[in-house]
C-alpha cells in the first residue's frame, strides 16, 4: 500500500507534500517521509508514527528548493522504524515507493557482494542502491531507471530524484496507480488524485511501464523502451475528500450516520422514481457500441462471477443469495487472491463482476485482468471514479457513496448493496424472472430503505450502553442465515479489524459442525433473526448456544417478544419487505463493532496495521 507524493512548482513542496500526505494517510500511517531540495541537496526527514510526528520534525525548517517527495507508509519489509521509513537516499539519490519488489532479496545480496552497504531492512532502498549504480555509469537519471527496471520484478510505483538534476522528477510504475495533475507552472505527481485535486484538476493516469519525466514545470511521458509518448490530459470532476467529521467523535461515526444519504445517492442513478423502474441507460453505459455488446453479454450471461477481498467480497456474497434467488442464474463469488491463482475455469458464456470501494486492490485487479484475458465480459462496481479497476473494466457501476475516510468500510458497503440489489432487479426483468408489477413492488422497497435506516440509527446509544460490558467478552461469533449470513460475517471482520477481539462469522446451521465448541459464558453470539423463512431454524441454533451459557445479542424484526425473552440484548430492526432485511442488519452490527472498539480505546478511523487501499497482494 503506501502512498507517495511529489511536487514541482511555486509553492512551497513542504507544506504541498504534507498536505497530500494527509490526503494519502488512508493508505498506511505507520510512518512518513520527505525528501526536499534545500541548499544544493534533497534533506530527508523521516519519522516513525503517524504523520503528525513528521509534521512536527519538519516543522521549523525551511527549505528553499521548489520540488520534492514524500511517503505515507504501510510497512511490507521491515518494521516500522525510522531508518525503514522512506525516502531512501544513496549517493544523492532518493526514492518513494509504493509496492513490493518480490526478488529484493537476491538483488540485495548482488548489492552487497559489490560493496552496497544498507541502512534499512526494506526492499526500497535495494532499489535506490541500484539507481544509485546505474548513475555512476552513465549519470542521467532517465538511462538509470530504464537499466534498473528490467531487473525489478514485482508491483510498484515509485517516484526518484536525484542532486544530479535537481529540478527533476522521475516516475514509473508496474501496478499501483500513479497520476499526474498539472497545474499553472506546477507539477503534482500522487497516488491518489484526492492527494491534489484541490490544487488542480487536470491529470493524467500514467499505465504500467511507462515513464513520467518531470523538469521543472514541464513533463514528457515515455513508454517502457523510453520512446516519447503522448497521452491526452483528463478533467476529472472528483470532489475532495472532507476533512471535517461534522461534529462526530469519528470519521468512521459520521460515516455510519451519512448511510441513509449514501444508500439514496446510490440509488439515485439507477432508479427511475416516477416509474418504479430500472433505467438500462444508466447502468454505466454511454451508448458506446462495445458497451451495448457488453450489457448483451450480462443480460445473456449463464453463470455470474463475483470476485472481491474483505467487506467488498462479503456484499459479493450477499449479491449471491439474492442474484439466485431473484434471476435464477448461478454466481460463483470468490476472493481475488484466490480467483486469481486457482486456475479457475471460466466458460465464456459467463460474466465478471468486480467488486471494490477503492478501485485499486491488487488481487482484484489481477483477477479483473485474468477474465478479461479469459475472454469473459467484466462489470466493475467501484466507489472511486476513475480508479483501474474501474478504468479496465467493460462496464462501469458505482457505489456513489462519497469520500470514505474511515479505514474500516461502512457506507460504502451498504450502498454496494444497494446497487446489487437493483442490478440483481433488473438482470430478474429483463430475463424475464420478474413482470413489471413485482419489479416495481421490489423498487419501491428498495426506495423506502433510507428512511428505515434512520430509524435503525437512532438506536446508537443502546449500542454505546451495550458496549460497556460486551467488551469485556473474549469472543463473538456472529450467526445469519440467507442473505444475512454474509451480513454475519461483515460484522465479524467488523469487530476483530476495529476491536480487535476474536470474532467469527458463520451460517447459523454451521454451529453444531464445531464452532459450539467455542461457545460458554465468555462467548457473545450476535444472532441475526429477522421474520423471514429460516426464522424458526436460527431460533434453535440461537437456543443451542444459550444452552451452553452464551451469551445472546439478537437483532429480530419489530416487537419479537419471544427472541427478546432469549437474548441479554435484543435489538430489533423494522418491519420491511424480505429483501431489506439483510441490509438493515447492517447497521446494527457496524454500530456494535464501533462502540466495542471506541470503548477499548482504540483507533477507530486507523485500526493497527490495516490501510484502506491494499494495492500489494
Ligand atoms: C474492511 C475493509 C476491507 C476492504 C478490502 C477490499 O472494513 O474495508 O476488507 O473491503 O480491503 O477493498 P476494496 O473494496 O477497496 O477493494
Amino acid at each position: 500500500m503506501c502512498g507517495i507524493v511529489g511536487y514541482f512548482g511555486p509553492q512551497a513542496p513542504k507544506n504541498i507534500l504534507l498536505s497530500g500526505l494527509k490526503k494519502l494517510e488512508y493508505r498506511g500511517y505507520d510512518s512518513a517521509g520527505v525528501a526536499i531540495h534545500n541548499a544544493g541537496e534533497f534533506k530527508v526527514y523521516r519519522a516513525a508514527g503517524k504523520l503528525a510526528e513528521l509534521e512536527e520534525k519538519v516543522s521549523k525548517v525551511d527549505f528553499d528548493g521548489r520540488i520534492g517527495i514524500g511517503h505515507t507508509r504501510w510497512a511490507t519489509h521491515g518494521l516500522p522504524t525510522e531508518r525503514n521509513a522512506h525516502p531512501h537516499k544513496v549517493n544523492g539519490v532518493s526514492l518513494v515507493q509504493n509496492g513490493i519488489i518480490e526478488n529484493y532479496a537476491e538483488l540485495k545480496k548482488e548489492l552487497i557482494a559489490n560493496g552496497a552497504q544498507f541502512t534499512s531492512e526494506t526492499d526500497t532502498e535495494v532499489v535506490t542502491h541500484l539507481i544509485a549504480q546505474a548513475l555512476a555509469d552513465s549519470a542521467d537519471l532517465m538511462a538509470a531507471i530504464q537499466k534498473v527496471i528490467p531487473k525489478l520484478r514485482g508491483a510498484y510505483a515509485i517516484l526518484v530524484v536525484s542532486e544530479n538534476e535537481p529540478d527533476t522528477i522521475l516516475a514509473f510504475k508496474a501496478g499501483p496507480p500513479l497520476i499526474l495533475g498539472q497545474g499553472d507552472g506546477e507539477v503534482f505527481l500522487a497516488s491518489d488524485v484526492q492527494a491534489f485535486v484541490e490544487q488542480t484538476n487536470r491529470v493524467v493516469y500514467l499505465d504500467d511501464f511507462e515513464i513520467v519525466k518531470v523538469k521543472g514545470p514541464t513533463f514528457t511521458f515515455y513508454d517502457q523502451f523510453g520512446v516519447e509518448i503522448s497521452k491526452p490530459v483528463e478533467v476529472v470532476d472528483i470532489s475532495v475528500a472532507t476533512s471535517d467529521k461534522k461534529g462526530f467523535k469519528h470519521y468512521m461515526l459520521k460515516e455510519m450516520f451519512e448511510q441513509p444519504r449514501a444508500v439514496a445517492n446510490a440509488l439515485n442513478p439507477y432508479i427511475d422514481v416516477e416509474t418504479k423502474s430500472i433505467d438500462v441507460s444508466r447502468l454505466g453505459l454511454d451508448g458506446a457500441a462495445t458497451e451495448i455488446e457488453a450489457l448483451k453479454a450480462l443480460q445473456g450471461a449463464e453463470r455470474i462471477y463475483i470476485v472481491a477481498c474483505g467487506t467488498s467480497y462479503y456484499a459479493g456474497l450477499y449479491a449471491k443469495y439474492l442474484i439466485e434467488q431473484l434471476v435464477r442464474i448461478p454466481v460463483d463469488v470468490d476472493v481475488a487472491s484466490e480467483f486469481r491463482y486457482r486456475d479457475p475455469v471460466l466458460d465464456k458464456k459467463s460474466f465478471a463482476l468486480f467488486i471494490s470501494q477503492s478501485g485499486e486492490t491488487a488481487d482484484t485487479l489481477a483477477a479483473l485482468r485474468l477474465a478479461k484475458d479469459n475472454g469473459l465480459t467484466t462489470m466493475s462496481l467501484c466507489n472511486t471514479k476513475r480508479s483501474t479497476i474501474d478504468r479496465e473494466s467493460n462496464l462501469h457501476l458505482y457505489m456513489n457513496s462519497g469520500i470514505e475516510v474511515g479505514v474500516a468500510s461502512t457506507k460504502a458497503f451498504l450502498s454496494t448493496l444497494a446497487v446489487l440489489n437493483t442490478l440483481s432487479i433488473y438482470l430478474a426483468e429483463s430475463r424475464n424472472q420478474i413482470n413489471a408489477d413485482e419489479r416495481a413492488q421490489l423498487v419501491e422497497a428498495l426506495l423506502s430503505l433510507p428512511s428505515l435506516m434512520e430509524g435503525v440509527l437512532s438506536y446508537d446509544s443502546f449500542f454505546n450502553q451495550a458496549a460497556e460490558t460486551l467488551k469485556n467478552y473474549k469472543g463473538f461469533l456472529y450467526l445469519g442465515r440467507g442473505h444475512n449470513f454474509p451480513i454475519a460475517m461483515e460484522g465479524a471482520l467488523k469487530m476483530k479489524e476495529l476491536a480487535y477481539l476474536h470474532a467469527e462469522g458463520y451460517p447459523a446451521g454451521e454451529m453444531k459442525h464445531g464452532p459450539l465448541a467455542l461457545v460458554d459464558s465468555q462467548m457473545v453470539a450476535v444472532v441475526i433473526c429477522p421474520k423471514d423463512k429460516y426464522y424458526d431454524k436460527t431460533i434453535s441454533n440461537l437456543e443451542e448456544a444459550k444452552a451452553r451459557g452464551g451469551v445472546i445479542f439478537s437483532i429480530g424484526t419489530g416487537q419479537d417478544e419471544e427472541l427478546e425473552a432469549m437474548s441479554e440484548h435484543y435489538l430489533s430492526i423494522p418491519e420491511s419487505h424480505w429483501m431489506l432485511s439483510g441490509l438493515l442488519s447492517v447497521i446494527p452490527v457496524q454500530l456494535l463493532a464501533y462502540h466495542v472498539a471506541d470503548r477499548l480505546g482504540h483507533d477507530v478511523d486507523q485500526p493497527r496495521n490495516l490501510a484502506k487501499s491494499v494495492t500489494v497482494e
